[in-house]
């Protein structure tokens, strides 16, 4: 098997003209290899990065079983180039005119073929990856091989045979239990559950090969799974398990879940071919709802910081070593995702008893892990054993970063960071953790500096989104070496172009206008506990009054300072804010703010006292908004800060605002961001929810130019991201 893969555009990829012509005929013989070994004709998926099967995969794939039965070959293998067997349907095909061969018709040309089918697995098989596998007659994987169908975190169910063929193999509990959760399982327990035949280690290629010879050696035949009934030999348990699954069935999923478990339960009940079209059906059905297109919407999203990335030009700089200023909420965070990322960190304090204090915080955070069973004592010893603490400059010698986390205002981090630098030694990467003024930074500290902004969302695993910042001209390392710091701790970067003056940054524009929304609608007589459900039954992890109350009333109140053109708190003002302020309320580490904290779960309590002050303070009696209002209103806020943001060209497109609303402010993947929320909603009953915010008070709500310009023109968002 020597031949190379050759790939679109690069060496030998053909005439252009006949490219022209010819498409997918051209790229299917680049994306599928034919080599023939002696009596196995061997088909190898090369498709980077992942081996999506797009109609070019799949036309060769065709071609490729075709051509074998036209020769004197006595059996296929398919196998894969690339560290993934194959991520399965191409998504960015979804959404497109469909091209023939189908994903169900090429699996079925290959269940029928009557040459056998040997699939060799090496990475991951997921979705219509797997699902070529199970159209195959015979499937082995590597010992390192995961499967999986993970058509259900993209609201779809496996829509290319795969709810027919599975629990033909493996029953319907195991079946289900791999659709439902969509997550990867091992090759050994998939294995163990009738779904591979064998497991193998050493060289899978040369593997596959002989089980594919001794296959045609034996006269085994092809197998199709449609005729399989291993996991169906106990129709009683099969449909006992459909039950236990349809009894356990609840919120608001529950609808799409019961119809993949019809599906999967007709694979028992139908004749194979109408099991296929009621699983087709229901893929079509799934396929266009808005839920799938916001979670298809999200997988591309949270990879678009990649596409970022790739602006980053620079080589980012190893790093071993990292101190963070400042032990607080956010100082803390940082370090612990530092240190899991197995990086040495020093963590400096202004004296003594903040640092132990700050230190002794990590080490509980730790502790109740290991009690929970979430993590090894050992593996806690071993990342304690990475920190070190200090209250002095001079620990910062040797430093590769350092993070200014301190609650300080620009110029006093840039002499601080200069002051650590100048103690590291070397042109160590310079990064302040908060929303400063970057030029204020780059003022203090010098312009040779490598110093940018990393803006963290903490708690951090709810909201991985790091914004990252660079003065213009820096040197590309920099942006680089922040960016591979963030993937490094887990954490999903962005890039943000620099807007001079303190002008906020993403994640921050976005909740200040959720924010200000929220004060609105409160003025006009909704109660913050209303108005908090709305917003979490419309798709936020949480409301704004009690992250609010999570923050802090008096950081709220700062933040909420700021003027933009898609929200201004002169026109608006805080009253009730101040009022909750005077009355002593500071937030939930005070045990009262919008809600108290009284109880023994110490959850957010609605509270008659915060009820009467918000009485005295509102200028009028209206009818007080309902939930449908508050959810359009705050849907369009959140989209008109992202539509100032594009415009003014802080991020590249629309879908940039969507990951940091996705990553940084609990927004519900569903929903896909307020950009692509706003598209299914329709712009136009956005611009007019803007206008009616607008004349409530008026200059408060200014709609970006964005929307007449498209709503105008027809377009959407999403356009805007092509
Ligand atoms: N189609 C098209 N592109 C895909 C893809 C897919 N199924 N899966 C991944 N990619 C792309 C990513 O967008 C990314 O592109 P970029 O470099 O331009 O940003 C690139 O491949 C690499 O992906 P990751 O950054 O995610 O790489 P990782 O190594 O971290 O992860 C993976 C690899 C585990 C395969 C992960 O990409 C993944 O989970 N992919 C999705 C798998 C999936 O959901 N499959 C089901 C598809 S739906 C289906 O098959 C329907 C069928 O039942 C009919």
């Amino acid at each position: 098997m020597t031949e190379m893969c050759r790939y679109a555009g690069g060496e030998g990829s053909g005439d252009d003209l006949e490219e022209i012509l010819h498409p997918y005929e051209d790229r299917s013989m680049t994306v599928v290899r034919y080599v023939q070994q002696e009596r196995v004709a061997v088909l190898t998926l090369c498709n980077p990065p992942v081996n999506a099967l797009s109609v070019a995969t799949r036309t060769g794939l065709l071609d490729g079983v075709n051509r074998a039965l036209a020769s004197d070959a006595a059996a296929i293998l398919i196998v894969a180039e690339g560290s993934t067997f194959s991520a399965g349907a191409d998504i960015n095909e979804f959404g497109q005119p469909p091209v023939e061969p189908s994903l169900g018709d090429l699996f079925r040309h290959i269940e029928d073929c009557p040459l056998p089918v040997v699939v060799a697995i090496q990475g991951a098989a997921l979705g219509g990856g797997f699902e070529l596998a199970l159209a195959a007659h015979y499937r082995i994987a590597a010992r390192n091989a995961r499967i999986g169908l993970p058509e259900v975190k993209l609201g779809l169910l496996p829509g290319a045979g795969g709810t027919q063929r599975l629990p033909r193999l493996s029953g319907a509990n195991a079946a289900l239990e791999v659709i439902l959760s969509g997550e990867p399982i091992a090759a050994e327990a998939a294995l163990q559950m009738g779904m591979l035949d064998d497991v193998v280690d050493g060289d899978l290629a040369e593997a596959g090969l002989i089980w594919a010879d001794q296959i045609a050696d034996g006269g085994l035949g092809p197998r199709p799974t449609r005729k399989v009934t291993t996991g169906m030999s106990d129709p009683v348990t099969f449909m006992a398990d459909i039950a236990a699954w349809h009894a356990a069935l609840e919120g608001e999923t529950a609808d799409t879940t019961g119809k993949i478990i019809e599906c999967v339960e007709a694979s028992l009940l139908l004749p194979f071919e109408a099991g296929l079209r009621r699983e087709r059906s229901v893929f079509r059905e799934l396929l266009a709802s808005d839920r799938s297109r916001g979670l298809r919407h999200a997988f591309r999203a949270e990879r678009s910081a990649g596409r970022s990335a790739k602006q980053v030009s620079g080589k980012p700089r190893y790093i071993q070593s990292c101190v963070v200023m400042g032990g607080g909420f956010l100082g803390g965070s940082i370090s612990m995702a530092l240190l899991n990322s197995g990086l040495k960190t020093t963590l400096i304090e202004t004296d003594d008893a903040s640092l132990s204090e700050a230190v002794g915080s990590i080490l509980d955070v730790y502790d109740r892990s290991v009690s929970r069973g979430d993590l090894a004592a050992s593996e806690r010893d071993a990342r304690m054993a990475l920190l070190s603490g200090s209250s002095a400059y001079t620990s910062a010698a040797g430093a590769d970063v350092i993070i200014h986390a301190g609650p300080v205002a620009a110029d006093q981090a840039g002499r601080d960071l200069a002051g650590f630098a100048k103690a590291a030694g070397g042109q160590p990467i310079l990064a302040v953790a908060s929303d400063l003024d970057i030029s204020v930074l780059v003022e203090t500290i010098g312009r040779d500096a490598l110093v940018g902004q990393m803006v963290f969302h903490p708690p951090l695993r709810a909201n991985p989104l790091v914004e990252v910042l660079v003065p213009e001209g820096a040197a590309p390392e920099l942006a680089a070496s922040l960016f591979a710091l963030a993937r490094r701790m887990g954490l999903k970067p962005l890039l943000v172009a620099p807007r001079g003056s303190g002008e906020g940054l993403i994640a921050g524009r976005l909740r200040g206008a959720m924010r200000q929304v929220a004060e609105h609608l409160l003025i006009l007589g909704a109660a913050p506990e209303a108005i908090d459900a709305a917003v979490r039954d419309w798709g936020f992890r949480l409301g704004p009054f009690e992250a609010e109350d999570r923050a802090g009333l008096e950081a709220g109140r700062a933040d909420q300072s700021r003027s933009y053109p898609d929200r201004n708190p002169q026109i608006i003002g805080q009253p009730m804010t101040s009022a909750l302020l005077d009355a002593g309320r500071t937030g939930r580490s005070a045990g009262a703010g919008w809600f108290s904290y009284d109880t023994e779960d110490g959850r957010a309590r609605p509270d008659p006292v915060v009820r009467d002050i918000l009485s005295a303070t509102r200028p009028g009696t209206t009818a007080a908004p309902g939930d449908a209002q508050i959810q359009l209103w705050t849907q369009a806020a959140i989209a008109n800060s992202g539509a100032w943001l594009v415009a003014d060209k802080v991020v590249d497109h629309p879908i940039d605002v969507d990951m940091a609303a996705l990553s940084g402010l609990g927004m519900a993947r569903a929903r896909g961001g307020p950009m692509l929320s706003a598209d299914l909603a329709g712009l136009a009953q956005l611009q007019q929810a803007l206008a009616a915010m607008n004349a409530e008070h008026p200059g408060a709500w200014t709609p970006s130019p964005l929307w007449s310009e498209l709503i105008k023109n027809g377009r959407s968002f999403s356009d805007l991201n092509e």
